[in-house]
């Protein structure tokens, strides 16, 4: 029977709970930057699925280890030992300053872990009763309760009041206002090195240094959520690379499986004693599949260099961008590092802009009504980048009204 975006709109609105706002388009396949609709149409994906493609769509070396893993064994739980979750786990201490992982399904999952692991640490290995999570106005940690409660956007949390007991948050980049909320009953100070769904602005070098020399001399850990700005999506393979800082807890998802669905809580071993067996799980945490393709992503991301591509491309894209504000006079600011990019806009458009760009052939993303965001593939070109500013630039002069006066 054929499938079309007719049919897809039918069963959204019969069968699915709507909590999404879809645009009008049915993917059907994906190669490296590029998707495809139902009917054939081409794209260049600036989205790569909210950032987790990180190697491109339909990737030839994910898939093989996705397909040699799930003809040899696709679930067991954690009640066993599987190799491709401890070949992950040793990889990623490799790679990174933390010790030992765990593994989940997801990011918000990953910051429940951190901050059940950071009130477990202090009372398991400190013998202390700190159970306050400091963390950042307009940060986003995820959907589910403690995530949710250290996510600092009223209009998320607002709806699912009360929301859980302990949290504070500050406002972002301001060291004086996290020095006065830190203190004795303070377990955790989490912090996006760049705030991603709040809107892409980047943490500045001295307040992350700054924040890491606060939580240290008062006894707090630093949990930096890396889900969104980690796997090389900034240019370096984690974020906090570019502060010369290293966190107690990391926190990872999107971009770490290339797609499929795996969160990871990364710890110094010292953090990590705080567990112990029973103190938390997750069925398919871990799975040997998506740790399979973990493993891969790792590999493409080394072998094709993309983390370097992400910081060269990225650069380039960014600079486009701010000749393309000078231009246009339609953006009020380009924010953010590698290929993590937003353009904040004069007019609040950023939807039409968003569904024009779709009619043109290239999917970029919107947060709220005034900024759009560039979340490509690491393996974008900056032909491909080209495309889109050329694009973009026309669509802007049509859509914000007044900026063919600034001579675009
Ligand atoms: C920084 C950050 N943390 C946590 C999350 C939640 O991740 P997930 O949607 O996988 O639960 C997101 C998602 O956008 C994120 O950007």
């Amino acid at each position: 029977m054929e499938y079309d975006l007719q049919t897809a709109r039918r069963q959204e609105e019969l069968y699915l709970i709507g909590n999404y706002g879809r645009l009008p388009v049915l993917f059907v396949r994906g190669h490296g930057t590029r998707l495809w609709d139902d009917t054939g149409r081409e794209y260049v994906d600036f989205v790569s699925g909210l950032g987790a493609c990180v190697a491109g769509h339909c990737h030839a070396e994910i898939i093989a280890a996705v397909a040699r893993q799930t003809s040899q064994l696709i679930h067991v739980t954690n009640l066993f030992y599987t190799r491709p979750q401890g070949e992950l786990a040793e990889m990623l201490a490799r790679y990174s300053f933390a010790d030992k992982a765990f593994f989940c399904n997801s990011g918000t999952e990953a910051n429940e872990a951190a901050i059940k692991l950071a009130r477990k640490y202090m009372r398991e290995v400190r013998g202390e009763e700190r159970y306050k999570v400091v963390s950042a106005l307009r940060s986003f940690h995820g959907r589910t309760f403690g995530s949710l409660s250290a996510t600092g956007q009223p209009a998320k949390t607002g709806p699912f009041e009360p929301v859980t007991p302990g949290f504070v948050h500050v406002p972002f980049n301001d060291l004086q206002a996290l020095e006065e909320a830190v203190d004795e009953a303070t377990c955790a100070v989490i912090l996006e090195p760049i705030q991603g769904e709040g809107g892409v602005y980047v943490a500045d070098v001295p307040y992350l240094r700054g924040a890491r020399e606060i939580s240290r001399r008062k006894g707090a850990l630093l949990v930096l959520d890396e889900v969104q700005t980690g796997m090389g999506r900034t240019g370096a393979l984690f974020a906090y690379e570019h502060y010369g800082i290293v966190p107690d807890m990391m926190t990872l998802a999107k971009g770490l499986a290339g797609g499929l669905p795996i969160g990871a809580l990364l710890a110094t071993s010292e953090v990590a004693e705080g567990f112990k067996p029973g103190d938390h799980g997750s069925t398919f945490g871990g799975n040997p599949v998506v740790c399979a393709a973990a493993l891969a992503v790792l590999t493409v991301l080394r072998e094709e260099q993309l983390v370097d591509n992400a910081a060269r491309v990225g650069g380039y894209f960014k600079r486009e961008l701010e000749k393309l504000a000078v231009e246009t006079g339609a953006l009020k600011e380009v924010r953010g590092m590698g290929l993590m990019l937003a353009a904040e806009l004069e007019e609040p458009v950023a939807r039409e802009v968003v569904l024009r760009c779709l009619e043109s052939g290239y999917v970029v993303n919107n947060i709220g009504d005034a900024v759009l965001r560039f979340l490509p593939p690491l393996s974008i070109s900056t032909r491909e980048v080209d495309g889109l500013v050329e694009r973009l630039g026309a669509i802007l002069v049509e859509v914000v009204s007044g900026c063919e006066s600034h001579g675009g």
